[in-house]
């Protein structure tokens, strides 16, 4: 290969890393742009058909499928036991992905029954916005820790907990189904040593 030749190939290179990283720049940046608009409120009744789109097109790593029928029952279920714990990630009128919230009193417990994002929209940022207002929400009841489960082989699932400071504590044989357990996972939250202490100069046993 003659130097020139060299040369043009070079550049060739130069030009196209060049142009791949600026478009990922680009890309991150729309990500990033998209993300201080997604904006996290409570659930209202209107959001049920785009909740229910969301659980039907998923496919659970337990094999689990959803029809209308089973998610009307859930949400219906969820708004009963907590009214104002149901919450959905939107942007321009979009529902992006639901949480699902439980706050016990009597314990000063929490947990997360629930946090689906759509498909689409996976690996975003969404969940993010949807488990700090979770934690922030449960934080403002009072709650010491915040606790949930998900399947052992939900690998996308365990590395988002972990990373919103979860931290695996046991795990349930077959929860799901045969040869599908579950992991149990605990967040401590702000409240964790005070309201405890609170609880035992109560009387709590
Ligand atoms: C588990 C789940 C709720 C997480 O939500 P998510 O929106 O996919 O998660 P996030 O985007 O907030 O975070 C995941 C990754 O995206 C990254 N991310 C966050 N904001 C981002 C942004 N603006 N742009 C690009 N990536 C971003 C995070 O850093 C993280 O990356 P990492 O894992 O490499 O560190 C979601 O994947 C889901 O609904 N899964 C199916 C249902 C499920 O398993 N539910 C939980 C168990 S019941």
């Amino acid at each position: 290969m003659g130097r020139t030749e060299n040369t043009y190939k070079n550049s060739f290179i130069i030009a196209t890393l060049l142009t791949v990283m600026v478009t990922k720049e680009n890309s991150e940046r729309k990500d990033r742009n998209m993300n201080s608009e997604i904006e996290v409120r409570s659930y209202c009744s209107h959001d049920l058909n785009q909740v229910k789109k969301i659980l039907l097109n998923y496919t659970s790593p337990t094999g689990r499928v959803w029809n209308e029928n089973a998610v009307e029952e859930m949400m219906s279920d969820a708004l009963k036991e907590q009214p104002d714990g149901v919450f959905v990630a939107e942007i321009n009128g979009e529902v992006l992905g639901f949480a699902i919230v439980i706050y016990r009193d009597w314990f000063n417990i929490a947990y997360l029954d629930y946090i689906q994002v759509k498909m689409e929209w996976i690996g975003k940022g969404v969940g993010h916005k949807l488990i700090q207002k979770c934690i922030k929400w449960v934080e403002e009841k009072g709650a010491r820790i915040l606790y949930t489960e998900t399947e052992k082989n939900n690998e996308r699932a365990n590395k988002f907990y972990q990373k919103h400071g979860f931290k695996i504590t046991g795990s349930i044989p077959d929860y799901y189904q045969e040869e599908i357990d579950a992991v149990i996972l605990v967040r401590k939250l702000l409240h964790f040593k005070t309201s405890f202490q609170f609880r035992m100069s109560q009387g709590a046993r």
